[in-house]
């Protein structure tokens, strides 16, 4: 056995518990239920056997050697490794039997530098991490990947969620892969085509029911407890546990200096969780030196968390009715608030939010640097502009956007957007016609004759805003 594989399989033996946020009770491994049997509050992945003063794992693990060994990982062709949340497996929850694991090659994904967005919302150095660009298209598959197999070592034939889209496509395809059946409950009308299309291809018996998402969720909830399904949404802590790795990709992209600042769309408020426990956790190992901040923004329509922790001071969750054109996060009762709050006044972070408009142009501005996010992802870029003219972001730091969705995902928001229609009849059309216009690029329906194009080619060159 070479130093590393002795290395890697000692790791490997760390030992986690589910552990309850509110009173601390222990669950149980494998058991059908993602809540606390004592409180019913929801439950975390926590690794006792990590020192938390030495920073560093009892195991005998130093911080250089771990990251020596996921590096290393990026050229091996084993299944695992070249999963990127597997690659990171020594501080994810192990499994019984590795063979469980159900991997799309999930997670790796680009670090992009933002060069013109960075200089609309006024950072020297903007990037965007993009987690679009797994395999069903967004953030999901990092966290499926590993709820899933604990799905399927746990024996369930069956698995279910409630889904504003992607979450559906992700647990679809990734329950497809197991061999395991796949139940999806939407709010009818309220997702894209695109991501309902994605959970018909893969399989899933999939429910439109006539209610928001958050009428899903409780639907669910007894769906549940009266059936042998196994819930996958984001309040099932293995899900955490695979989304962390996207936050320490990016620090290992960093070289393990952290950016100063991070900033997450905020829904059911999963992601942005994850995302604060992996720097936490990063912290406390050793592999970091400080916090980046961890911000989090919201539509205005949809803001439970900005009023959570502007009325109640974080303390009390307070619901709204959702509304909003990003159907993403068009979310009212936000479950991981809790776990939320945490990591934002643990990191220093802050909340905001930003209107339908500023999303659109955010939108735009990140398309245009030739990214391209779905609408709810594109609220990071709105939000960082917000923080920095109210100085909480400063002009000399260094920002990551986590773009959770791919541009594909919602074309029709994007095609409604370049037509100029898209708040047509709303409160909004005049304020958009006027910000939005200089960013439309409807497409020109011509004769089909080569002066026509030439015309078009001239007036282009002539009006290109970049010269
Ligand atoms: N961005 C995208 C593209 C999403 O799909 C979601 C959530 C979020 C951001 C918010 O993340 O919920 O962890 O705060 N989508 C879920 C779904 C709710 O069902 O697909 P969150």
């Amino acid at each position: 056995m070479t130093d590393q594989a002795a290395l890697a399989s000692k790791l490997e033996t760390g030992v986690s518990q589910l552990r309850c946020i509110a009173c601390g009770a222990v669950g149980e491994e494998g058991a059908k239920s993602v809540r606390c049997a004592q409180c019913g509050d929801l439950l975390e992945v926590a690794f006792p056997g990590w020192k938390t003063n030495s920073g560093m794992r009892a195991a005998g693990l130093d911080a250089a050697g771990l990251k020596q060994l996921w590096l290393q990982r990026r050229t091996s062709w084993n299944a695992l490794d070249e999963s990127g949340v597997w690659r990171f497996r020594e501080i994810l929850p192990a499994l019984h039997d590795w063979s469980h694991v159900i991997t799309l090659r999930e997670g790796n994904t680009p670090l992009y530098e933002l060069p013109s967005c960075g200089r609309a919302a006024g950072v020297g150095q903007l990037f965007a991490k993009h987690q679009g660009m797994n395999p069903t298209g967004s953030f999901k598959d990092t966290g499926m990947t590993a709820a899933a197999s604990f799905a399927r070592q746990g024996g369930f034939r069956w698995v279910a969620c409630a889904s504003t889209g992607n979450t559906s496509a992700s647990m679809a395809a990734y329950a497809a892969r197991a061999g395991m059946r796949s139940l999806v409950l939407i709010p009818q009308g309220q997702i894209t085509w695109g991501k309902l299309s994605q959970a018909l291809d893969y399989g899933a018996v999939t429910c439109q029911l006539k209610t928001d998402f958050d009428g899903c969720m409780r639907v669910l909830d007894e769906v549940v407890q009266r059936m042998p399904v196994y819930l996958l949404n984001s309040v099932n802590p293995y899900r955490l546990e695979g989304q962390k790795t996207a936050a320490v990709e990016l620090l290992e992209r960093f070289d393990w200096q952290p950016p100063d600042h991070i900033i997450v769309p905020g829904g059911n408020l999963g992601n942005s969780s994850a995302i604060g426990k992996a720097l936490l956790e990063m912290k406390e190992l050793g592999l970091i030196a400080r916090l980046p901040k961890l911000s989090v923004i919201q539509a205005e329509g949809a803001n439970a968390l900005v009023r959570t922790m502007r009325e109640s001071g974080g303390k009390k969750l307070i619901s709204v009715h959702a509304e909003t054109m990003a159907t993403a996060i068009k979310i009212g009762s936000p479950a991981s608030w809790k776990k939320a709050v945490r990591v934002i006044e643990a990191t220093g972070g802050a909340v905001e939010q930003v209107s339908e408009v500023e999303m659109a142009l955010a939108k735009a501005e990140i398309g245009a640097d030739g990214i391209g996010c779905e609408p709810a992802s594109a609220v990071t870029l709105a939000g960082l502009k917000k923080l920095v003219k109210q100085g909480f972001a400063r002009r000399n730091e260094s920002v990551v956007l986590i773009l959770t969705g791919n541009l594909l995902k919602d074309p029709d928001f994007t095609l409604k957007f370049h037509r100029g229609d898209l708040f047509a009849g709303t409160e909004h059309e005049e304020e958009a016609a006027e910000v939005l216009a200089p960013r439309q690029r409807a497409p020109m329906v011509l004769d089909a004759s080569a002066n026509a194009v030439v015309k078009v080619l001239e007036y282009a060159e002539q009006t290109d805003p970049r010269k």
